[in-house]
């Protein structure tokens, strides 16, 4: 069944892309779970009333280049000299710790050229993103965590799922970029933040509690608009559900197993937990990471230890 049947379309003014890659997103799930569809809709909703997809209209242009056969990015230099703030901030997170060049950057066609195609794309998503939903101390909280969880999803993926790197950057920088946009936009929200940016399982049925959907699906239904694959938008859907039994099978189930590995990573390296695993409902989260990632368990906590040494150096020095 559509969703446009369902949520009776002519009734609702929706951007008409955000619409259609909603319909995508509830193909993706392979059967209509009306409840979840509900959430869904709501989530476009709220969305399509923040306006932030005009103030993130690069980043569909930005994945249309990355799909194309020559990369060559013209549409988007050009888009961003016409765009000095945001040029300005892809310079800004072009000379950050994360991406640091040995060299100063100081344009955006010399970042290009030095950075090259894939760290080209991270930067001017990562700056679109921080252009796009504001500064300010939660929206600075959500990318410090989700820079992180980004870096170590994509290495996570360098040691189990090669295939998956690109997307799990990605993945990693956009899970919980819905957390600055209801902060803003929704009362009451302000003492979820933590909960949804950490490793908890119980905050989407608090959120769900206040409002007519959660961050996770706000953040799967943007990311579905701004046309990035859809297990990207599965797995941030799935990432509180501490349970990858419900997500879909294939490729989003193990960037889900990834992301989920990557946010204990990021919270042990900043102190939040004292250990990724450790209660029984973890013992049995695990177990399912490491079937879904095709390792055995020794292998899942010999990486985690890697990671958590390498990142727990890298942020003590930004
Ligand atoms: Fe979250
Ligand atoms: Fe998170």
């Amino acid at each position: 069944m559509q969703l446009s049947f369902l949520f009776g379309f002519c009734e609702w003014n929706f951007n008409l892309s955000l619409w259609l890659r909603l319909e995508v997103l509830a193909e993706s799930r392979g059967k209509t779970n009306t409840c979840v569809d509900k959430h869904l809709k709501a989530a476009a909703e709220f969305i399509e009333n923040t306006g932030i997809l005009a103030r993130t209209d690069i980043i569909p242009s930005l994945n249309a280049e990355m799909a194309s056969a020559d990369v060559s990015f013209d549409e988007i230099l050009t888009a961003l000299s016409d765009n000095k703030v945001l040029a300005k901030k892809v310079l800004a997170v072009a000379n950050s710790a994360w991406f640091a060049s040995r060299v100063k950057i100081e344009s955006v066609e010399y970042a290009f050229a030095r950075l090259g195609i894939n760290e080209f794309y991270s930067v001017v998503l990562t700056a679109t993103l921080r252009h796009g939903f504001g500064e300010g101390p939660p929206a600075n909280l959500t990318w410090a965590h989700a820079e992180m969880t980004a870096r170590v999803c994509q290495l996570l993926a360098q040691h189990f799922s090669e295939a998956l790197v690109e997307l799990a950057f990605a993945t990693g920088l956009l899970h919980d970029c819905a957390v600055p946009l209801m902060v803003k936009s929704l009362t009451n929200f302000e003492n979820l933040v933590k909960p949804s940016l950490g490793c908890g399982l119980s905050v989407n049925q608090l959120e769900e509690e206040r409002f007519e959907f959660n961050h996770a699906q706000v953040g799967a239904v943007l990311v579905e608009a701004w046309q990035f694959p859809v297990m990207c938008a599965r797995a941030i859907e799935f990432h509180h559900r501490g349970s990858l039994a419900e997500a879909p099978e294939g490729e989003a189930r193990r960037l889900l197993a990834l992301l989920i590995l990557a946010e204990r990573v990021a919270a042990v390296c900043s102190c939040e937990i004292m250990t990724p695993f450790d209660s029984k409902h973890d013992t049995v989260l695990v177990g399912e990471i490491a079937e879904v990632l095709d390792a055995d368990l020794v292998r899942i906590y010999h990486v985690i230890d890697e990671a958590v040494r390498m990142y727990s150096i890298r942020l003590a020095h930004l």
